[in-house]
């Protein structure tokens, strides 16, 4: 791997303060393991919480508004997760895209004004089954790398600073047990990194790439040795440090 990898828990709409125990357990553990860039997206609600119980990892939001404030009634800007103690935010995931209809314009605009916030950003991508079945994983991935990646002056200083990464995850694997091919992944990674220096020129080698989809510690060691694997988005066995903390040793070398 080119890169440090990166290994982001994904808590979703879990979560409540008695979990922070599972966070200050999983940052203890980051600390053994230098090598390794750990992170955490809880609900918007934990992110302050959070915040002051980890020193070693990430902590960042599952969303953000478009604009930075307005009469936008339930929605949580980007600045204001500057303002809680997020250090990034995940953008584009596949339930915000189903369950929220949001288009890759949208996630674009999500991921600039993340960035306009100072926030590092991590843009997700990922095909449905019935697109990998018709052959058309690679075409679909490319467009939405294309149309939902940030553009302009801020994207190319951020991209150059290491802050954007994407994470490939095909939606078939999200929740499901179900783990993509290790062949299937590397040669999306591929395409993905195809577009990435297509958008940014050499630039495209710093965004990391991850991929997500039912990782768990008996897969990640599999998947993040993978050409092109720069880390994982991981949902469900990011609930526990039990769970959790195998994924982070897969990817170090750190004492464990
Ligand atoms: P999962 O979720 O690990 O539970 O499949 C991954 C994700 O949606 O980020």
């Amino acid at each position: 791997m080119p890169h440090r990898p990166y290994i982001v828990g994904n808590w979703k709409m879990n979560g409540s303060r008695a979990m922070l125990a599972e966070a200050r357990a999983i940052d203890r553990a980051a600390g053994r393991y230098p090598d390794v860039q750990v992170a955490l997206a809880p609900p918007f609600t934990l992110i302050a919480a959070l915040r002051e119980a980890v020193t070693a990892m990430g902590v960042g939001g599952q969303d953000c508004h478009v604009n930075a404030k307005g009469a936008h009634t339930g929605d949580v800007s980007a600045p204001m997760l500057v303002d809680t103690g997020a250090d990034f935010v995940i953008v584009g995931h596949s339930e915000r895209r189903k369950d929220h209809g949001e288009s890759d314009a949208v996630v674009r605009a999500k991921a600039e004004a993340a960035l306009a916030a100072g926030l590092g950003t991590i843009v997700c991508v990922g095909e449905t089954l019935e697109e990998r079945d018709a052959g058309k994983a690679e075409a679909v991935v490319s467009a939405q790398v294309d149309g939902s990646l940030p553009t302009g002056d801020a994207a190319a200083e951020a991209v150059a600073g290491g802050k954007v990464a994407v994470a490939y995850e095909p939606v078939w694997a999200i929740g499901t047990g179900r783990v993509a091919q290790v062949p299937d992944v590397v040669a999306m990674h591929a395409a993905i990194r195809a577009r990435l220096l297509s958008l940014y020129g050499e630039a495209g080698m710093k965004v990391r790439i991850l991929y997500g989809g039912s990782v768990n510690f008996a897969n990640a060691a599999e998947l993040l040795a993978a050409e092109g694997v720069g880390g994982a988005l991981v949902g469900g066995a990011s609930l526990t440090a039990e769970a959790f903390l195998p994924i982070v040793a897969a990817a170090g070398s750190g004492e464990g």
